[in-house]
């Protein structure tokens, strides 16, 4: 009898520690540990955030394996995110994966963040179903902004990517302009719903190619709030749902034009996107439209998979072990870990 192929996924590159299980292809816990305490300073705090990891990674591992119904010693294999990210926070993650590959003595999986992003939109309905080849994937986080042709499970065109700010950073730190919490990015998605959307105009950038630009809005953003409240000290609150869905309806023209024209440059007919600015529900039906407008498919992951966790780092471990990409215990964390990384 053939036995289970277990692959343990840990994740731990920014603020969210997170821990998961896939028994032959199948996810069968996903454990993810928020961590709140960056919420007061209006960013992830780096230092704070390797401390949290510190604290919860035995716990969220030991969740995951229990949700699952799995043993330690039952484990294949043990894939971690060995970056980018932050390095205090992969760090954490890399040295636990280390301890438990050695000490239960099987492969250890280094995966990059960015490829576990991508890999997120082969999760269908719990289960490992890579997409047909080759499509375009928009990774849409607070770190990256990215425009990628998937040839292959780990053969990647990179096309475009924002020569600046991020688009979850844009949302981040327009929200913080707005007096909204850290990550803003869900509440402008929220608020936005009763707001209109063409209430203010804001420029799109006029950036050459497949490369993005967000860090024009944030100034432009900044100098319209800064005259407004010189005339209204109230303006931000009176108009707030408006505002939310007038820059979200912004930053989500500048992503879909760059990849209808990346669309159409590489001729493809199926996209996805992922990355934690998936979750947007705007984003989400504009980008239906635009599928169902050109003939396209469209691919979103489910929320669970958006936003950092540890499913998608266990998927990526589970094409990486098929492809044999296998680890190295010298290795170590990478906080710049190069989008064409190879594991030796
Ligand atoms: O992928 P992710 O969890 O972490 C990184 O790798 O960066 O992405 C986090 C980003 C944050 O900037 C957050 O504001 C944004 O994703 N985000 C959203 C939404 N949910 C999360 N942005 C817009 N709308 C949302 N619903
Ligand atoms: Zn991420």
């Amino acid at each position: 009898m053939k036995a289970d192929l277990i692959v343990l996924g840990i994740e731990s590159s920014c603020d969210e520690t997170s821990a998961s299980i896939l028994i032959n292809g199948e996810i069968r816990s996903n454990r993810i540990a928020t961590q709140d305490v960056h919420i007061k300073y209006g960013g992830v705090v780096p230092e704070l955030a390797s401390r949290a990891h510190q604290s919860n990674i035995v716990p969220v591992v030991d969740q995951a394996l229990h949700e699952a119904g799995v043993r330690p010693y039952q484990l294949t294999a043990i894939a971690y995110t060995r970056g980018p990210g932050l390095l205090g926070a992969l760090l954490v993650g890399a040295s636990f994966a280390k301890a438990m590959a050695l000490a239960l003595n099987v492969p250890l999986i280094e995966v990059h963040h960015m490829h576990a992003h991508i890999h997120s939109l082969f999760i269908q309905d719990k289960k490992v179903s890579p997409l047909p080849f080759p499509f375009l994937c928009m990774t849409v986080s607070g770190g990256h902004t990215q425009l990628i042709k998937v040839k292959a499970p780990f053969v990647f065109d990179l096309l475009g990517e924002t020569l600046d700010d991020a688009a979850g950073e844009a949302f981040d730190k327009i929200g913080k302009l707005m007096g909204l919490p850290y990550p803003a990015g869900p509440q402008i998605d929220a608020l936005a719903k009763s707001g209109n959307s063409h209430a203010f105009v804001f420029p799109i950038p006029a950036v050459d190619g497949l490369n993005f630009s967000f860090s024009g809005l944030k100034t432009s953003l900044m100098n319209f709030l800064r005259r407004e409240t010189e005339k209204n000290p109230n303006f931000i609150h009176e108009n707030l749902a408006d505002l939310c869905a007038s820059v979200q309806h912004t930053i989500v023209k500048i992503l879909t034009e760059k990849l209808k024209l990346a669309m159409k440059q590489e001729s493809l007919n199926c996209f996805g996107i992922a990355g934690g600015v998936s979750a947007n529900s705007y984003l989400r039906t504009t980008l239906q439209t635009i599928a169902m407008e050109n003939g396209w498919n469209c691919t979103l992951p489910a929320r669970e998979y958006t936003t950092d966790n540890a499913a998608m780092v266990a998927v990526t471990g589970y094409l990486s072990w098929h492809a044999q990409r296998i680890g190295n215990h010298a290795n170590t964390a990478d906080a710049n870990l190069p989008f064409g990384f190879y594991p030796v």
